[in-house]
């Protein structure tokens, strides 16, 4: 058995890596995809338990909140969680901190996955996909050393109201996007966005992809398509598409 153990969400790769770069720092460690088919519940008997997740909306992906929820740890088992952004934390941390109070609290930003509301380049401070990598992975071995030390950080989220309530109408913003997919005539039916979908809301139909209501929003399906098939609106086939440099598409079925 692994000493640690990091679970993990994530969409376009961004927490993948991290979670990866702090797993080799630390060693001996475990990581656990949070998805439909993941039945882990007991996290007791590990030396360190951690998450990390994007920041969706202000907020975590429900389907963290979720997994936590039914996650068994052990009272003073050192806890960690990192969430990645593109601009600001938002109330996620704060969220799981309910749940499963947590000793080290870190924040990551990275190239932004949500294409129809922003390029992928506008993250917090502008960088390239390359910088933004090799800052993401700098920032990961630095926290995993604080991690392997025990040392103790909290850091509470800055303006936690206008985040509260991005989050707050969130859902409804989400609900209304999640209704506009689209899958083109370039569908070829490879039947990659059925692996990588969190939910298993893909599936293939009369040789085209077909994406049902159940969406956690990770937009992995859109990011990582290799055809450009799947969109959100006319917006998201006139951006580039993003996903992280070192994390393929594979690496998240
Ligand atoms: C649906 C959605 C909502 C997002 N909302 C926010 C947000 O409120 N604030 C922010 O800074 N970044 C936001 N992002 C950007 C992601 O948190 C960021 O790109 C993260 O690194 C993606 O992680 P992943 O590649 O592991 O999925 C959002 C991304 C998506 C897909």
């Amino acid at each position: 058995m692994a000493k640690n153990i990091i679970f993990c969400f994530s969409g376009t790769g961004n927490c993948l890596n991290i979670a990866n770069n702090i797993a080799k720092v630390l060693g001996e460690t475990k990581i656990v995809r949070i998805r439909d088919n993941v039945s882990f519940t007991d996290a007791t008997g590990y030396d360190k338990v951690g998450f990390v997740f994007p920041c969706y909306g202000g907020g975590a992906p429900e389907d963290v909140l979720d997994f936590a929820m039914k996650l068994r740890v052990y009272p003073g088992t050192y806890t960690f969680g990192i969430t990645s952004c593109s601009a600001y934390m938002g109330t996620g941390l704060a969220k799981l901190n309910k749940i499963i109070p947590l000793d080290y609290w870190g924040v990551i930003t990275h190239q932004c996955s949500c294409i129809w509301l922003f390029p992928h380049k506008l993250m917090m401070p502008l960088l390239t996909i390359g910088e933004a990598q090799v800052r993401s992975e700098e920032l990961a071995e630095n926290m995993a050393g604080d991690i392997s030390d025990g040392v103790v950080k909290v850091q509470r989220p800055p303006m936690n109201i206008l985040n509260a309530f991005e989050n707050m109408l969130w859902p409804a913003i989400a609900k209304k996007k999640i209704a506009s997919f689209k899958v083109s005539d370039k569908c070829i039916a490879c039947g990659q966005c059925v692996k990588l979908c969190p939910r298993g809301n893909i599936r293939l139909e009369n040789g085209r992809a077909v994406i049902g209501s159940n969406c956690a929003q990770c937009l992995g399906c859109l990011q990582y398509c290799p055809e450009s098939a799947i969109s959100i609106g006319r917006i998201t086939d006139k951006r580039e598409h993003y996903h992280n440099p070192k994390i393929r598409a594979q690496d998240l079925f």
